[in-house]
């Protein structure tokens, strides 16, 4: 508690405009970044990536990851940089192989389907010290940023890590990843407790080469019924929040409207919100403790100037401060830069 309080008040008076609004302080305006910034959109992106034929590789290339990390922030003007890397790192540094398929996306060879496949896991600062190269990414970074702004890390969920690991892609359904809750119960915990204790390693890790906030991505916090968000997703989140009390964290759980009030209490300052929450139902739900992230339609930035102009300023307006100004996902690989640069400078004029 104490270090919570210690951590708040240090980014109070921090020059950072983000981390001043992560901490709750009452800003000039919101702090504006997206979500997937770094990657997808940009030119300078893609004549990045065109070097690498295979993603991995560029993740796991320091420098290269830095230089993507920092185009965003040349190119648009946001108020952060997030790391380039996947939230796939972590089950890879525990010891379950993925290959990221061109435009299919992440598939895993093997997937883990019983005890066994749990037990010859690596965890804990094992599996976190395979992630070195993130480290060195980050400690790149941080210097060339040279303070101009904050530098977010981020770990996948251990929901959303463990439907990966079981269902071995995306999904429609994620029915093998949800019926293994059911029928198996205590593997789950098991599992998603490695994956836990990975994940606390390795954001630690990330705060000591220079991540000033942590996301943590529930990508398919949606897929759940209350009741097993509550049992399997909310104790790994709020054991990681509170694990490590140093810097400020976002919990960005998609599809999770229905767990807000659980999410209000986690020992974090910033809850991430999707497109189909509105600002005032988020308000309500969380109480105010909570400083609010997101969440204009990705789909918004295919429109014309004008709409998307109209539409953040209403955002910024339903949420009338204690806010982060962002997408409600990821922004798309197709969408218009300009209709990016449009969003951005409404926030930053605001
Ligand atoms: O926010 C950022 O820009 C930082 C970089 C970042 C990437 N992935 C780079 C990436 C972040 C934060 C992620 C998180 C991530 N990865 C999530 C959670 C966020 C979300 O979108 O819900 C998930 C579910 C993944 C898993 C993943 N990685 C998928 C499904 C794919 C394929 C499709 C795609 O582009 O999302 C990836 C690949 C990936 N991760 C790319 C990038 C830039 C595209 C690879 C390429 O350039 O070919």
């Amino acid at each position: 508690m104490m270090d919570t309080i210690k951590t708040t008040q240090t980014a109070i008076t921090s020059k950072h405009l983000f981390l001043r609004a992560a901490a709750g302080a009452e800003t000039e305006r919101p702090p504006v970044w997206l979500m997937r910034q770094a990657g997808r959109i940009l030119p300078q992106y893609r004549a990045l990536r065109a070097k690498f034929p295979d993603f991995k590789v560029f993740v796991k290339t320091p420098e290269a990851a830095a230089e993507a990390t920092i185009q965003p922030v040349d190119e648009l003007g946001v108020d952060a940089a997030i790391i380039f890397s996947d939230i796939l790192v972590v089950p890879e540094a525990m010891g379950l192989d993925y290959e990221m398929i061109e435009a299919k996306g992440p598939r895993f060879p093997k997937v883990i389907e019983n005890q066994g496949d749990v037990d010859v896991l690596l965890s804990g600062s094992e599996a976190a010290e395979q992630l070195v190269y993130v480290y060195e990414a980050l400690k790149i970074t941080k210097a060339a940023l040279a303070d101009r702004v904050p530098l977010i890390g981020f770990a996948g969920a251990p929901w959303t890590i463990f439907a990966y690991m079981i269902e071995g892609s995306g999904s429609k359904t994620f029915s093998k990843a949800r019926r293994m809750l059911y029928v198996d119960p205590v593997l789950s915990h098991m599992l998603l407790q490695k994956i836990t204790d990975t994940t606390i390693a390795y954001l630690k890790h990330q705060v000591a080469a220079g991540a000033d906030l942590l996301q943590l991505f529930d990508s398919w916090a949606g897929e759940l019924p209350p009741a097993h968000y509550r049992a399997f997703a909310v104790p790994y989140l709020r054991q990681i929040c509170a694990a490590i009390p140093e810097v400020p964290k976002t919990v960005f759980a998609k599809g999770a409207w229905f767990a807000l009030e659980d999410l209000a209490e986690l020992p974090c300052q910033v809850i991430g919100l999707d497109w189909n929450i509105s600002p005032e139902y988020a308000k309500k739900a969380t109480g105010g403790s909570k400083v609010l992230q997101g969440n204009l339609d990705p789909c918004n930035l295919y429109a014309d100037a004008a709409t998307i102009k109209k539409e953040t300023k209403a955002m910024l307006q339903a949420f009338g401060g204690k806010h982060i100004a962002n997408l409600g996902h990821g922004v798309y690989p197709d969408t218009p830069l300009d209709g990016v640069r449009v969003f951005v400078d409404t926030v930053r004029e605001s």
